[in-house]
């Protein structure tokens, strides 16, 4: 037997084993911490955002200030008016650039609104329940979604003619929204509107498309 396999051989010391103690522990407590830093992104990336949890609730966009400003001071024919709006799918959060037409009335037109519109200001009590906000009533403005009722479109304002017109179907519709011609089953749909402290704010619905009754099918 060789010699080193003789000092091998002997026992170690009290202070030998406590050294080894102390290194396998270290190595045990060093393996632990890479597992949690590794763990921590990990986990963290799999918690929902705010905007996931908020998926499918009604959200208000403020519009652009600009143009806001613009449309209440001197669009007298209706006008586009642009937001910033998130899309939700999944976990994946699409933030782009949106419109909605906005049409300011004088009292007589309000009267008009109201007499071509009888659909936004009646609660059916059923599916369709959907009544245009009172915000509407009392400030003269209504806010159009840009979506073709009939099959989801965008449709343009003809200043000439002073109506509404789809380019896909040809449906046509008054300033105000009421369904004149073509295959559309129903009249423009509101957006809900709200002024909050001086910032005017929309939220976007997507409604069922082609049914004569206005449902409500998600808020994104
Ligand atoms: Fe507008 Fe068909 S999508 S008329």
């Amino acid at each position: 037997m060789s010699e080193s396999s003789h000092i091998n051989d002997e026992p170690e010391t009290p202070a030998e084993v406590s050294r080894r103690t102390f290194m396998a522990q270290m190595t045990v407590v060093a393996g632990s911490l890479v597992g949690i830093g590794v763990a921590i992104p990990v986990l963290a990336g799999l918690v929902p955002s705010k905007d996931v949890l908020d998926a499918g609730k009604p959200q208000w966009y403020p519009l652009n200030a600009d143009e806001f400003t613009q449309f209440e001071q001197a669009a007298a024919d209706p006008m586009k008016i642009t937001f910033t709006k998130k899309t939700v799918d999944g976990y994946l959060v699409d933030v782009g650039d949106e419109y909605v037409w906005g049409i300011r009335m004088t009292p007589d037109q309000e009267a008009q609104f109201k007499a071509d519109r009888p659909d936004l200001f009646q609660s059916s009590g059923g599916a369709v329940n959907y009544e245009v906000p009172v915000t509407y009533k009392n400030i003269g403005i209504v806010l159009f979604s840009p979506v073709c009722p009939h099959l989801g479109c965008r449709f343009n304002w003809v200043k000439d003619q002073q109506i509404f017109l789809c380019p896909c179907h040809g449906s046509t519709y008054t300033k105000f929204g009421k369904h004149m011609l073509g295959p559309a089953n129903r009249g423009l749909d509101p957006l809900p509107f709200e002024d909050k402290s001086g910032v005017a704010e929309v939220t976007w619905i997507n409604y069922d498309e082609t049914t004569a009754d206005r449902i409500v099918l998600s808020y994104t």
